[in-house]
C-alpha cells in the first residue's frame, strides 16, 4: 500500500537567498533569423513577459530577419495574434502593454544566403541602435532550420554586423544564441564548432537545451548542493539504479519530415536526457561558474562506458508506436502521421541503460527513457535506493520490501517526493509505503516563467551556466552515435512494437526486468 503525505512547507519569513543576484541587461538589440513557431510560441511570448515584469532593458529592440515579404506593421499584427494564444497564463495583453511591445518590433525580408540581406540589416540596425541610448550589445539567435546554420554565420562574418570579440568584457558585445539539433551526429556537430569558431570566440556562442532553463532542472542543483542530506547518499554504496523518464503524451504533430531523420535519440537523448543525467550524476563544481559546471558535466558524459555492437540488446531497446487510445480519444499510428513513411523504421521509443565509469556511480545502472504517445507528460528523474540489508521484520509470503525512492518531478506537478516505509496503525505489525511530497505550486504558488525566458535573460546578460559548452555537446554525441549507426544498419522487424496509450514495448519491460529492476509509471 502506498499513502501521500503532504509536505506542510514552512516558507520562512527571511527573504530567499539569491543564488545570484539579478542584474538589468545593458541596452541590447536581439536580432531573431527566422520567423516560425518558436518566434511565435516561445521568444515573442518569453519578450512580452520579461517585458511585463520589467526585466528587459529599457533599450531594447527586437529585428527579426525573414524569408516572407512583410513590413513592421503586417509582423507586429502577426505577433500580436500570436500573443493572444501563446502568451503565459495570467499575463494580461492590454493595449498599453502592447503597444510598448510592439513599438521594439522591427523587420527586414530576405533570403539569408543573400549578402544584399545583411547590408539592409546593417542599415537597419544603424538606426536603430542610434535611437537606444548607450553602446548597444547585439544578440543574433538563430531560429532556423539547422540545415541554414553554416550559410547564416558564414555570411554573417563576412557582412562585419557580429565581429568576433576576443575579451568577454569587452563593450559592445555580440553573442550568438544557437538552437538545437547541434548536428546530426559527432562529426557534423564538430563541423559546426569549426564554423562557430571561425566566426565567433566559443564565450560568444550559446548553444540551448531549454530543458537547462526549466526551474526543477536548474532546482537539481540547489537540491544536490545547497543541502547536506542528500549528497551523501547519492553514490553507489546507496543507491540501486537511477531512472530518468522523459514522458510525453502527443505524437509527432506536424514534425513528420524533421522527426524521420531525427529519431527518438537524436531529438531527446543526445540532449535533453543526457543534460539531465550529467547534473544528477556530476561532483559538486567548486564554483556557480559556467565553466566551472560546465567541466563538471562533460567529466560525466565522457565517463559513460561506450556501448559497443556486440552488447548493445543489454543496453538499449527501441520501439515505435502504433495506434491506440490517449485520454479516451483514438490516435493514429506513427506510420500514419503526415509525412511520415508508411514503412518507416523511426524509433520513438527509447531506453538505454548507461553505466558510469567512476568511483561515484561504478555499477549503478542509469535507465534513460523517453517517447512519444505514452498515457502521459511525465518527466521525472527517480533514484532507487538499496534495500535494507537484513529486515528483522517478517514478511508475509510473496511480500517484498519496497525500497526507498526519491522522485525528482521535472514537470507536470513540479516537486520532489521521498517514498519510505511506516507502521501502518494497528495492533497487527503492518508496513506500507508513504510519500512525503514537496509541491512547487503548494510553496511558491504555479511556476510562471517559461524556459525561455530564463535563457534569454540570461544570453543578455553574459550568463552561460545553462547552455552546452562545445565540448559537451560533442561528447554527448559521442555516447549516442554509437546507438544511432548501430540502429540505423539493423531495420526493425517489428515495428510499431507498443500502441499509443501505453507505457512502450514489452521488449523494454524484459530488458529492465533482466536487471531486476522495473519502470516506474510516473
Ligand atoms: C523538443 C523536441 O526539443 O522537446 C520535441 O524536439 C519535444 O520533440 C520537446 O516534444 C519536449 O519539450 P517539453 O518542454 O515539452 O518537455
Amino acid at each position: 500500500m502506498t499513502a501521500r503525505v503532504s509536505l506542510a512547507v514552512a516558507i520562512p519569513d527571511e527573504r530567499p537567498v539569491p543564488v545570484r543576484a539579478l542584474r538589468r541587461a545593458e541596452p541590447c538589440t536581439l536580432i531573431i533569423f527566422g520567423a516560425g513557431d518558436l518566434l511565435h510560441r516561445k521568444l515573442m511570448p518569453s519578450l512580452f513577459h520579461l517585458m511585463e515584469d520589467r526585466l528587459l532593458p529599457d533599450d531594447f529592440a527586437v529585428v527579426t530577419v525573414a524569408r516572407e515579404a512583410l513590413d513592421d506593421n503586417s509582423f507586429r499584427a502577426q505577433v500580436g495574434g500570436a500573443l493572444k494564444t501563446f502568451r503565459p497564463p495570467g499575463i494580461r495583453l492590454d493595449a498599453e502593454s502592447w503597444n510598448r511591445f510592439a513599438l521594439r518590433l522591427h523587420y527586414i525580408s530576405g533570403e539569408l544566403s543573400d549578402a544584399a540581406t545583411y547590408d539592409g540589416l546593417r542599415q537597419r540596425l544603424g538606426g536603430i541602435e542610434r535611437a537606444l541610448q548607450g553602446g548597444s550589445g547585439r544578440l543574433f539567435y538563430l531560429a532556423i532550420p539547422p540545415s541554414l546554420y553554416v550559410a547564416t554565420i558564414n555570411r554573417l562574418a563576412e557582412s562585419g554586423i557580429a565581429p568576433r570579440v576576443p575579451d568577454p568584457k569587452q563593450r559592445p558585445w555580440v553573442r550568438i544564441i544557437i538552437e538545437k539539433p547541434f548536428g546530426q551526429s559527432l562529426g557534423s556537430a564538430g563541423a559546426l564548432n569549426a564554423s562557430v569558431r571561425n566566426a565567433f570566440a566559443e564565450h560568444q556562442v550559446y548553444r540551448i537545451d531549454h530543458y537547462l532553463g526549466k526551474e526543477t532542472v536548474q532546482n537539481l542543483l540547489v537540491f544536490r548542493f545547497a543541502n547536506s542530506i542528500f549528497e551523501p547518499v547519492c553514490n553507489r554504496q546507496h543507491v540501486h539504479h537511477v531512472q530518468i523518464t522523459v514522458a510525453e503524451s502527443v505524437g509527432v504533430e506536424h514534425r513528420g519530415k524533421y522527426y524521420e531523420e531525427a529519431g527518438v535519440v537524436r531529438d531527446m537523448f543526445q540532449n535533453h536526457l543526457l543534460q539531465l543525467l550529467s547534473l544528477m550524476a556530476m561532483e559538486p563544481p567548486v564554483t556557480f561558474s559556467a565553466d566551472a559546471v560546465r567541466d563538471e558535466k562533460v567529466k560525466v558524459l565522457r565517463a559513460i562506458r561506450p556501448i559497443t555492437p556486440t552488447v548493445m540488446h543489454d543496453y538499449a531497446v527501441r520501439g515505435q508506436y502504433g495506434p491506440g487510445i490517449i485520454n479516451g480519444v483514438p490516435v493514429p499510428g506513427y506510420r500514419e502521421e503526415p509525412d511520415v513513411a508508411p514503412d518507416s523504421a523511426t524509433a520513438t521509443y527509447c531506453a538505454i541503460r548507461f553505466m558510469i565509469d567512476n568511483w561515484r556511480w561504478h555499477d549503478v545502472p542509469f535507465y534513460l527513457r523517453s517517447a512519444k504517445r505514452l498515457p502521459s507528460r511525465a518527466s521525472e528523474i527517480a533514484i532507487q535506493f538499496r534495500r535494507p540489508p537484513h529486515l528483522m521484520f517478517p514478511l508475509s509470503d510473496g511480500q517484498i520490501i519496497e525500497a526507498n525512492t526519491l522522485a525528482i518531478r521535472v514537470q507536470p506537478k513540479e516537486g520532489i517526493a521521498l517514498r519510505f516505509e511506516v507502521k501502518v496503525p494497528g495492533v497487527e505489525l503492518k508496513m506500507g509505503s508513504v510519500d512525503m511530497d514537496f509541491g512547487y505550486a503548494d510553496a511558491f504558488g504555479e511556476l510562471e516563467h517559461d524556459a525561455y525566458e530564463t535563457l534569454l535573460l540570461d544570453c543578455m546578460l553574459g550568463e552561460a551556466t545553462l547552455f552546452t559548452r562545445s565540448d559537451e555537446v560533442e561528447a554527448a554525441w559521442a555516447v549516442v552515435d554509437p546507438i544511432i549507426d548501430f540502429w540505423a544498419n539493423k531495420r526493425p522487424d517489428h515495428f510499431p512494437n507498443y500502441s499509443a496509450g501505453s507505457w512502450g514495448p514489452t521488449v523494454a519491460d524484459e530488458f529492465i526486468a533482466r536487471e531486476g529492476a522495473r519502470w516506474r509509471e510516473p
